[in-house]
């Protein structure tokens, strides 16, 4: 449970697995009201379909009075393939989610986020501080989700509108489990984290749900690694 969210409006895109669904449960846990926006979802809502998003701004504001947090977890990952061998529609994916993805619900969310002097996170990868081997477009998207985040929160700040990011390392989530089921796989990136481990998506929801609360009153612009330590360097050496 994180301080100051009793009562909250929160929206949480890809809210229905993985980091987001993790994210969903710990604002409820925090008292606050959660809408979900997922294609997965009960209430199925495409972050690259503005109209839909638009719609849904007014359902909430009729029926909730305002938005306070959103949480932008919606995202996709493509084939892994070096760069040369990239479908350019693979790439175009990449953004259409990720990147657009997110412009579309900060444009269609800002009335009732400024009304409230609301909190956005995004969810970016250590793949937007770090090349991703063989995921050169969505290494790109999450580059442009951190560089949107800073733009964020300086167009924002006058408004009192706060946007941040995290950046997550390898969590276990139904995007990444079938990754870790190669063993060997698994072996290569859990010696590559400092921490020594795989990731929980309830540890990410956390520092995501901390930078959407009061408790982040101060912090904006920044993207978070959370990450297990991989984008602060490689693990310690047998000197
Ligand atoms: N799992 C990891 O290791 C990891 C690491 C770094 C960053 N991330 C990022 O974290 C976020 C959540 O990933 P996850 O691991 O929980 O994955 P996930 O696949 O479990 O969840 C992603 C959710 O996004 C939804 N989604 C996808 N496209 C959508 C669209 N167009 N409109 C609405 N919803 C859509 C899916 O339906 C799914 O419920 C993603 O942005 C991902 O890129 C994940």
């Amino acid at each position: 449970m994180i301080d100051g969210l009793t009562g909250r409006v929160a929206v949480v895109t890809g809210g229905a697995s993985g980091i987001g669904a993790a994210c969903a449960t710990l604002l409820e846990e925090s008292g606050a009201v959660v809408l979900v926006a997922d294609l997965g979802g009960d209430d199925p809502v495409d972050v690259t379909d503005r109209a839909a998003l638009d719609a849904l701004a007014g359902r909430i504001d009729a029926e909730h009075g305002g938005l306070d947090v959103l949480i932008n977890a919606a995202g996709v990952l493509t084939p892994n393939l070096p760069v040369d061998e990239l479908p350019t529609d693979d790439f175009r994916r990449a953004y259409e989610v990720n990147v657009i993805g997110t412009v579309n619900t900060c444009q269609a969310f800002s009335p009732l986020l400024r009304a409230r002097r609301g909190a956005v996170v995004n969810v970016a990868s250590q793949a937007a501080l770090v090349s991703l081997p063989m995921q050169a477009a969505y290494t790109a998207a999450k580059g442009a989700v951190a560089a949107l985040t800073r733009s964020l929160a300086i167009d924002w700040a006058e408004a009192g509108v706060r946007a941040n990011a995290v950046a997550p390392g390898f969590t276990l989530t139904p995007m990444t489990e079938a990754f870790f089921e190669n063993e060997v796989f698994t072996e290569a990136a859990t010696k590559r984290i400092p921490l020594g481990r795989i990731l929980g998506a309830d540890e990410i929801a956390a520092a995501i749900v901390f930078l959407a609360s009061p408790l982040a009153s101060a912090i904006t612009g920044v993207t978070l690694p959370v990450d297990g330590g991989w984008t602060a360097g490689e693990p310690a050496l047998p000197w």
